[in-house]
């Protein structure tokens, strides 16, 4: 198996997904191609439907999932707009998977600037293809934008303060490597940020470069409109946002009436979409943190489309 990219919860989503032939599955956040690997040696008749932003992550899975090659299909975009693929819209899927966030592969390469290490420019794009990178990000947004994202996405009690140191250096020059991120952080806090410090600001930082949530809130609801009726739509998330956006879409989902409460009797469809199969998001076990310490923030929820 590839090393890529362990299989963040591997059997967990097997185990809900099920895949069974021939079956067409999206996996909306191919990375190494692991999740993809998994399905594909469950089922020997499915196909999936392998979608990345990152070229890169096209490239290494394309040659990392050869021996698989009649069973995939490569497509590299937003996985928001994978619904608008010809075979998914018109055959409907079977089931999907999103395995949110970056790949170790991507935080481990320096040239993807990604990671807080000492001496790295500031770049963050999971799609090179597009213009923001982080530290056009870091030049160009308001002092306003900058505190919420360092508040929402970063929880940074001194969000505000960051903000301004930002904007207050950036006024003579550039913010250009993780050490200049670094730097005005050190300041606001007025202490060394420790890596935890930093994880949670770069963290915070690239959500906003890659629109994270915004895929997100567009992908859950039109991947559900392609999936065939019984399919199962399975998100594993590595932040309480992220987690937050898929609970609600599938308790939206699962309601039977959808009526204002003030209505005296039920106007709506009265039946739910689907049915939320996990009441409380699903954690990954202790030998597999153990194994992978990646995993350790990861949630499971999935969701099946009623049959
Ligand atoms: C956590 S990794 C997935 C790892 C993969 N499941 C595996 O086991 O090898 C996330 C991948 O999804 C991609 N990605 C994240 N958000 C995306 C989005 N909105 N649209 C398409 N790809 C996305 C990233 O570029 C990255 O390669």
């Amino acid at each position: 198996m590839d090393t890529y990219h362990e299989p963040v919860m591997g059997p967990e989503m097997l185990e809900l997904l099920r895949p069974s032939g021939p079956g067409l599955y999206l996996d909306g956040t191919l990375g190494g191609g692991s999740h993809t690997r998994l399905i594909l040696e469950a089922c020997a008749e499915c196909r999936v439907l392998a979608v990345d932003r990152d070229g890169d992550a096209i490239d290494h899975a394309r040659s990392a999932l050869a021996d698989l090659a009649d069973r995939v299909r490569f497509l590299r975009c937003r996985f928001d707009r994978a619904p608008l693929d010809a075979e998914a819209r018109d055959r409907g899927l079977d089931g999907a998977v999103l395995d949110l966030g970056i790949s170790s592969r991507q935080l481990e390469s320096d040239a993807r600037g990604f990671t807080f290490r000492r001496g790295v420019a500031l770049d963050m794009r999971m799609d090179e293809g597009t213009d923001l990178d982080a530290a056009r990000f870091l030049a160009e947004a308001t002092e306003e934008r900058l505190t919420q994202v360092f508040r929402d996405f970063g929880e940074e009690p001194k969000a505000r303060r960051l903000a301004r140191e930002i904007v207050k250096r950036r006024g003579t020059a550039v913010l250009e490597t993780s050490d200049d991120l670094v730097a005005a952080l050190a300041v606001t806090l007025g202490r060394a940020p420790s890596a935890r410090d930093k994880a949670r600001i770069f963290q915070a930082v690239r959500i906003a470069v890659n629109e994270e949530l915004e895929s997100l809130e567009l992908g859950l609801p039109a991947i559900r409109e392609v999936m065939n009726d019984g399919a199962v739509m399975v998100v594993i998330s590595y932040h309480s946002l992220e987690d937050r956006v898929v609970k609600n879409a599938f308790r939206e989902w699962s309601r039977a009436c959808v009526c204002p409460p003030q209505l005296p009797a039920c106007t709506c469809r009265g039946r739910p979409l689907g049915e939320t199969l996990t009441r409380k998001p699903m954690r990954p076990g202790e030998t597999e943190v153990e194994r992978n310490p990646r995993a350790r923030s990861a949630r499971l929820r999935a969701w099946r489309r009623a049959a």
